[in-house]
């Protein structure tokens, strides 16, 4: 993690970066006014636009204060358009960052609406778009807001966060406001497709992919002891799924190895349906030698059945345990990386405790070149969730401390992942 002192990261500093502030209305508006405070402290040029409601919570004075500059409440200010007018700060703003995103503000911005000055702000902008979502964790579950934040994030916003926590309402679960600290550490660090060099040419971050073939893994394994009972884990396939619909996207060729799950094969995904890890492991190394990118995302079985039986296995009269003789399965992920002919090769690493450092050792281990590591015993991110957050580690990188992507939908971290994988690899490869 940096340090706030430091306002240089990878190459992006805040100073001098025109930032334009939206607040909506939610309660944690409050914690804006230090978002503003911190954003000037780092020598950022700050203006602020607040919605009606958001003027309920905190009023605009304050922001004046902390940023020296007025600030804007109204579409139809006849004073304000005489001055800046709304496309004028739209163009002078090199980001715009929404902080608290309300469940309504998303919605509008979904949708493309105009109806006020921030969000008529964000339709005339090409800023690089930035917002930490606050609400209610039931709003923040519902189907509506995920199709929202899933839409945002292919629009190109980022989404930081929310956290998961105690709640103004006495709710518990996400839908917190990220920390300002934490919202300046995120603008810090490169965003999405900003300082990728592109390979279609024209910058737009569609097609930045073109040419390339990605295969990734997905899902768990499932692993039979007998006709009808398996070992396996929690893994939904949601965030192998992801990344395979962000790298699509991004105009890649892609080839989903997935294990059993109930999810719909992302739009121009080729998928490939296998249930053992023997099954993926055989499938990997098929493809393994064309293509340019492989990703483990598949919570993979380390242990099979010796021997799974032929029939359902009975309990038997008088005998209070049963022993199950397990083996090793082949470790996909490595045996890919050990090829002479490997891939970029990114790894995740899935784990409850110490997180860097056993995400640093399976990176050395298993000789990868990136690898992603989620803290999957946080409540409503990793398995099964719509959302997690990760730290990115990379090969030759031990001096440095990775890059933390916060909690946010795993369609908008899948993006960053592999905006950030083809960045790393098309650096390898001019090594
Ligand atoms: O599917 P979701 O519900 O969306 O949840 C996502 C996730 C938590 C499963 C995902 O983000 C994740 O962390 N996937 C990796 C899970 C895992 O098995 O991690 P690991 O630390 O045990 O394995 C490390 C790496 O080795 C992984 O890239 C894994 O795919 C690979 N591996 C592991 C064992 C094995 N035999 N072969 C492998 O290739």
């Amino acid at each position: 993690m940096s340090s706030l002192s430091d306002t240089r990261l990878d190459g992006r500093q805040i100073a001098g970066r025109r930032i334009l502030l939206g607040i909506s209305a939610g309660i944690a508006a409050y914690k804006s006014a230090q978002l503003a405070r911190l954003l000037t402290q780092a020598g950022a040029e700050v203006r602020v636009v607040m919605t009606e409601g958001a003027q309920a919570f905190i009023a605009p004075l304050t922001l004046q204060a902390l940023t020296g500059e007025a600030v804007r409440t109204s579409l139809l200010d006849p004073e304000a358009e005489a001055g800046m007018g709304h496309i004028e700060l739209a163009r002078w703003a090199d980001t715009i960052l929404i902080a608290p995103a309300t469940a309504d503000l998303m919605a509008r911005l979904a949708m493309g609406l105009a109806d006020d000055l921030l969000t008529t702000l964000c339709l005339a902008s090409d800023a690089d778009k930035v917002m930490a979502p606050a609400m209610n964790q039931a709003m923040w579950r519902h189907p509506a807001t995920r199709r929202n934040a899933a839409q945002l994030a292919d629009d190109g916003w980022r989404l930081l966060g929310p956290a998961s926590g105690d709640q103004a309402c006495g709710d518990v679960g996400p839908g917190r406001m990220l920390e300002p600290e934490a919202i300046l550490e995120a603008l810090l660090a490169p965003a999405p497709g900003v300082a990728i060099p592109p390979t279609d040419g024209d910058g737009d971050g569609d097609g930045d992919a073109a040419g390339l073939h990605l295969v990734i893994t997905a899902g768990p394994t499932r692993e039979p002891l007998d006709p009808v009972r398996y070992l396996s884990n929690h893994s939904s396939g949601k965030m192998g799924y992801a990344l395979a619909a962000a790298a699509a996207a991004l105009g890649a060729r892609v080839t989903l190895i997935s294990g059993p799950v109930a999810l719909a094969t992302p739009e121009g995904v080729e998928r490939l349906d296998v249930e053992t890890a023997s099954e993926m492991h055989a499938a990997a190394q098929r493809l393994a030698s064309e293509c340019d990118l492989f990703i483990g995302c598949a919570a993979v079985a380390d242990y099979r059945a010796e021997s799974p039986a032929d029939h359902k296995i009975k309990k038997r009269e008088g005998e209070e345990s049963l022993t199950l003789r397990l083996v090793k399965n082949p470790d996909i992920i490595a045996e890919v990386a050990a090829r002479a002919d490997r891939p970029f090769v990114v790894g995740f690493a899935a784990e409850t405790r110490d997180l860097e450092a056993y995400a640093r050792d399976k990176l050395a281990r298993k000789g990868l070149d990136m690898i992603v590591a989620n803290d999957v015993s946080q409540a409503g991110l990793g398995f099964g969730a719509d959302d997690n957050a990760a730290l990115l580690l990379w090969r030759d990188g031990e001096g440095e401390s990775g890059e933390a992507l916060p909690p946010q939908p795993k369609a908008a971290l899948a993006r960053a992942v592999i905006e950030r994988a083809l960045e790393r690899r098309r650096a390898a490869a001019t090594d």
